[in-house]
């Protein structure tokens, strides 16, 4: 027979399947989250029913504390900070793995799972210091440069393992540890360490892929940790956590055209390339000649970018996008799948706007279309537009990007000479059919609707 927790257990885990499966689409992305927020309820509401169960005002008190800290930090986090909460939220979901796999360890339990709890306690404690790093240089309270040293990647695998040593000595008195005190401190500390260490050369824009890396390390340790304390919940849910963060961690470095490998140890933005475009200039236009360009245009097609993200100008691009269709004009947006910082940023910023998510197209989509289309708007993109990835010898060779270069007219908004996220010129902005719009997303765009408004 199984116990009422047990039942309970099951029907979350297909709760989380199903949440899982809708937040694959933006449309159906919140209920999902919902549906999965449920089963979390769910799964831990039931927990207190679990036979032996003790410290429950204790328990209580940690629920109450951290849930009210969660619900007030989530509900004023602002969208473009929205990268460094998941940060420190995994970071605690790291940590409460690291302190499970501790208890367990230290608690002499006699699950014959305890190797994987000192595997628990490892990743647990790497993904806790390696996410606060992550959010102490994505909230800029740390510098966002990768810190490099000579011999740096030895270093770290010498203190990785030195952990794994002490750990495996601490469970196995045969081997030698060579203090006089227990090698379970040694093994947490080298941990907690290594976990800072790995993230110290890694700079702050490559950040999304390593917190999503790191999340899918969370999904592990609590898994390991689901074995140790045989908790099935525990061992499906991290398991899930574990599939879909390597899932989204592959398809970030993939549209980046990074290797995993790449963003982990490559120090990326430690030096900037030579600049080939130092010599051309970019050439500027006023928002009432754009307005009266896009009154007569066809088509238009609008690519938001990370700029769009930090001017909050989706909002002024709705605006542009009601005023546009007033006029009976065809307008869509290219969606590059890592345009700003998060993966489905685009996406995001424009349905909260109320933006229909049936102008937004996918790249490989758009791309057959732009070379039809009349002008282009990008908007504070820049990396996920810049022709230079088609060159050989650039930096972001083969990324792919919206082509939008090969549109009639391209207007670029952006406030001046800032580069992307690579660190690299834009052949874009050199083109001869590219004009540059120069100032605040938010406020250009009000211009430019000023403009329209005028004809
Ligand atoms: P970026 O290449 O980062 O370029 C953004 C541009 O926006 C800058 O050139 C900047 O130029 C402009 N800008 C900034 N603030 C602005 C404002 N207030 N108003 C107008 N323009 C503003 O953006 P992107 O094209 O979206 O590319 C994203 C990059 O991030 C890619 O390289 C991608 O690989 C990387 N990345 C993405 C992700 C995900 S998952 N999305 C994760 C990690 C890394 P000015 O300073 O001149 O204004």
């Amino acid at each position: 027979m199984f116990d009422l927790y047990e039942l309970i257990y099951v029907a979350a885990i297909v709760f989380f399947v199903i949440g899982l499966h809708r937040m694959g689409h933006p449309k159906t992305a919140l209920s999902g989250i919902i549906w999965a927020g449920w089963a979390m309820a769910a799964a831990i509401i039931v927990s207190f029913t679990i036979p032996g169960i003790s410290n429950v005002p204790l328990i209580l008190t940690g629920i109450a504390i951290g849930g009210a800290i969660g619900w007030i930090a989530a509900t004023r986090v602002a969208m473009v900070s929205m990268p460094q909460m998941v940060a420190i939220y995994n970071g605690m979901g790291g940590g409460a793995a690291a302190a499970i796999a501790a208890i367990e360890l230290l608690g002499g339990s006699a699950s014959v799972y305890l190797q994987l709890a000192l595997g628990g306690a490892i990743i647990g404690s790497v993904s806790l210091t390696g996410s606060t790093v992550a959010f102490l240089k994505l909230q800029g309270w740390m510098k966002q440069t990768p810190v490099t040293f000579p011999l740096q990647q030895p270093f770290n695998i010498l203190i990785l393992a030195a952990s794994a040593y002490f750990g495996l000595a601490y469970l196995f008195p045969q081997i030698p540890s060579g203090l006089a005190f227990s090698p379970i401190y040694p093994f947490f500390i080298l941990s907690l360490v290594f976990g800072i260490l790995m993230t110290l050369p890694i700079g702050g824009a490559d950040m999304p892929v390593v917190i999503s890396m790191l999340n899918a390390l969370t999904g592990l340790a609590v898994a390991f940790d689901g074995f140790s304390t045989s908790n099935f919940a525990m061992v499906v849910a991290g398991m899930l956590v574990g599939a879909a963060g390597t899932i989204l961690t592959v398809a970030m470095a993939r549209a980046m055209n990074r290797s995993i490998f790449s963003v982990l140890f490559g120090a990326f933005g430690k030096t900037d390339e030579h600049d080939l475009n130092e010599a051309r200039i970019a050439r500027a236009i006023e928002a009432e000649d754009v307005g009266i360009m896009m009154a007569y245009a066809g088509s238009i097609i609008i690519a938001p970018g990370f700029g769009m993200a930090a001017a909050q100008a989706q909002f002024r691009v709705k605006e542009l996008l009601d005023i546009l269709q007033s006029r009976n004009l065809q307008v869509r947006f290219a969606i590059h799948p890592v345009a700003g910082r998060m993966p489905g940023h685009m996406n995001v910023l424009l349905a909260e706007a109320g933006i229909p998510y049936e102008l937004m197209v996918d790249m490989d989509e758009i791309n057959r279309e732009l070379p039809n289309t009349d002008v282009v708007l990008v908007v504070g993109a820049n990396d996920v537009v810049n022709p230079a990835a088609r060159r050989t010898d650039s930096p972001l060779h083969g990324m792919p990007i919206l082509d939008v270069d090969k549109a009639r007219n391209v207007i670029v908004i952006k406030r001046g000479a800032g580069k992307g996220f690579a660190g690299i010129d834009n052949d874009l902005f050199y083109s001869q059919n590219t004009r540059m719009l120069y100032g605040d997303a938010s406020e250009v765009i009000a211009a430019l609707i000023q403009s329209l408004k005028k004809l």
